[in-house]
């Protein structure tokens, strides 16, 4: 684990917090209660619950992306906070293997504005950049490395599981026919080929989310560290997440219900049996609202 205490560069771009009055509502922060925020990205929802619970040295910040743990260090320096740079999993067994409790846990999962805004991180597909996706810049395995070297079965079963892309065999053989490629821009257009005539989103849509839950393990990650989340909530804690998309969602959906319920050995009470959602007031403001599903629960004591 990376607990790292240096300050660092500006970052710019702007990130909102989303469903930021839900988000409080079933955490319910108060006074004296420690805080662990397993996606703090720019801190947007960190702010505001820490605010409220005036008790940073029992919170805990996770990143996986460098850029905003460089962020949250200068945002927060020197108010005793622990930063750690990591991806939530490793992050959640180490803090269990410490034996560390939270009252509130919140997880907003998925990219942040920034990582979609800056074009050399490769997740835009309106925007040329090199085929990167990844979230944490330490690691190995890019997109290019998956659209470049996966063989054609690979990539068409990739597409179909993590993009639900009905045309994932043709775009499969289109990109396998114009390797290498390099750019987000070329792998899009490649892709568009599959879907001639007028579509409402871009036809490469769900080909890069495919990509990008590949490239970042993103739904391994969450299936395996939502139940460490709960064994890491205090008795009496709430838990909060956030998701972007159906593939997410099912999985915090599924875990939340294994572990509710009115079984004897039940740990979590479900606060949402439907997910909620951002308003058209809210949708309008920050258009990324849109696929965003919260979900809730508080800990049996
Ligand atoms: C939607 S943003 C969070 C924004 C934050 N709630 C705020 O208000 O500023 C998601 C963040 O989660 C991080 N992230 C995504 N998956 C992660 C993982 N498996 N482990 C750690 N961080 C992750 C991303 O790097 C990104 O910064």
């Amino acid at each position: 684990m990376k607990n790292t205490n240096t300050n660092n560069q500006n970052q710019t771009n702007q990130h909102f917090p989303v469903l930021l009055t839900a988000v409080l509502r079933y955490l319910q922060p108060k006074k004296g209660e420690s805080y662990l925020d397993l996606t703090a990205g720019y801190g947007g929802h960190a702010s505001h619950v820490l605010e409220r619970t005036l008790q940073p040295s029992t919170s805990t910040l996770v990143d996986r992306d460098h850029n905003a743990i460089a962020y949250l260090q200068e945002k927060f320096l020197g108010r005793g906070i622990q930063i750690i740079h990591q991806d939530f999993l490793g992050a959640s067994r180490e803090l269990l293997k410490a034996k560390r409790q939270f009252d509130l846990i919140l997880a907003d999962l998925g990219v942040s504005s920034p990582h979609l805004d800056n074009a050399s991180r490769g997740f835009s597909l309106k925007t040329e950049g090199p085929l990167d996706m990844r979230m944490d810049q330490t690691q190995s395995v890019t997109a290019e490395v998956i659209v470049n070297t996966y063989d054609e079965v690979e990539l068409r079963d990739l597409i179909r599981e993590y993009g639900e892309e009905p045309r994932a065999g043709k775009i499969a053989r289109l990109i396998v026919e114009h390797r290498p490629i390099a750019t987000t821009t070329e792998l899009a257009k490649i892709v568009a080929q599959a879907w001639p005539g007028h579509s409402k989103v871009h036809p490469a849509t769900r080909t890069f989310q495919a990509l990008r839950i590949a490239v970042n393990s993103e739904l391994d990650q969450i299936k395996h560290a939502v139940p460490l989340w709960v064994d890491l909530l205090a008795p009496g804690g709430r838990i909060v997440v956030i998701s972007f998309h159906s593939l997410e969602d099912r999985i915090i959906k599924r875990s939340f219900n294994e572990l509710a319920g009115d079984r004897y050995d039940a740990v979590l009470t479900l606060y949402t049996k439907q997910p909620v959602m951002a308003d058209s007031d809210e949708i309008v403001f920050n258009p990324r609202t849109r696929s965003a599903k919260l979900r809730a629960a508080v800990k049996q004591k």
